[in-house]
């Protein structure tokens, strides 16, 4: 299995090293032939097809009042150029249009297909094809950049947001809100969070990149203006149904620990839980962090 941008022909040869210097191998007296199968996992776990937009509709509607929060206090009065970093299928980004005011507001993806259905979300706003962990982005320096649930996906989060910094104009600030964690009691949803983790680990992030950014000093490319966490409690049956259209996106993925029966069990459990009447709550302990860019 791998993740990563390898090319086949360095693959190949590492498998060879691997067996010329395998000591079982070595110590075999008949011919070994070795015939690897590569998998290669997509670098983003969690897809961008029309289940994935759907997920990222209703995380949307959960997680507006917070983050409108957020952009309220972090972003200047009516900036020039606001970018959504990682924008999905157009939902932040129109959020942060709207709480920001910016004069004018451009949403990056590295997917086509979330960038596609962003502009059919927002057709007033612009959105630009772009992987975040290269720099310079292909836009003019901002005075405001947002990422939600971006770093999460991308191996060493602290030398992502450092390097994010570097393309805003000067005093510009960079916002981010990351799961810190997830509390609940109920046993279904701390399984499935430790399979999301695993999948996601498996690339090298973290979906808990909170606790990452928690220390993370940006000097001298910047500074950490504010950095709190955020309490957010979600109805446990709304929980469930993220849960559940995330686990249909990546309950076949290549990191997957369970069997294909398992899944589908936990897939049924997710199913009746959002269904359910369940009073309970799930909290969300997001860190909501405000940098300025030094530069
Ligand atoms: C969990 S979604 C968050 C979407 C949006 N920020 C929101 O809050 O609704 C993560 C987004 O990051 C994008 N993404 C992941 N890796 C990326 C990369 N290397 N460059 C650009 N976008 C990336 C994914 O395609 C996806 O749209």
């Amino acid at each position: 299995m791998v993740a990563g941008d390898v090319p086949l022909e360095r693959l190949h040869r590492l498998v060879e090293q691997a067996h010329q210097e395998c000591y079982i191998a070595n110590s075999l007296r008949c011919e070994v032939s070795v015939q690897p199968t590569f998998v290669r996992m997509p670098a983003y776990a969690f897809g961008d097809s029309g289940l994935a937009a759907e997920r990222l509709a209703l995380l949307a509607q959960v997680f507006d009042t917070p983050s409108r929060a957020l952009i309220t206090k972090g972003a200047p009065r009516v900036p020039p150029l606001a970018l959504d970093l990682g924008c999905g299928p157009g939902h932040s980004t129109r959020m942060l249009a709207e709480t920001s005011q910016a004069r004018r507001t451009v949403g990056i993806d590295a997917s086509v297909a979330h960038v596609e259905a962003a502009r059919g979300v927002a057709p007033e706003l612009e959105f630009v094809v772009h992987d975040l962990t290269r720099t310079p982005f292909p836009l003019e320096n901002a005075d405001v950049a947002y990422a939600r649930w971006v770093l999460a996906h991308l191996p060493d989060p602290v030398g992502r947001a450092r390097s994010w910094l570097t393309q805003l104009a000067p005093g510009g600030v960079l916002l981010l809100e990351e799961t810190e964690r997830i509390e609940t009691t109920e046993p279904v949803l701390i399984r499935y969070l430790a399979l999301a983790h695993d999948v996601v680990a498996a690339r090298g992030a973290s979906l808990e990149a909170g606790p990452l950014l928690a220390v993370f000093d940006p000097s001298p490319v910047g500074e950490v203006v504010r950095n709190d966490v955020r309490e957010w409690p979600v109805a446990l049956p709304t929980a469930a149904a993220l849960f559940a259209l995330n686990l249909r996106v990546w309950g076949s993925d290549p990191a997957m620990p369970l069997a294909a029966d398992d899944v589908a069990s936990l897939q049924a459990v997710l199913d009746g839980l959002a269904a359910s009447d369940d009073r309970r709550v799930v909290t969300w302990h997001i860190r909501q962090m405000i940098m300025r860019s030094a530069m």
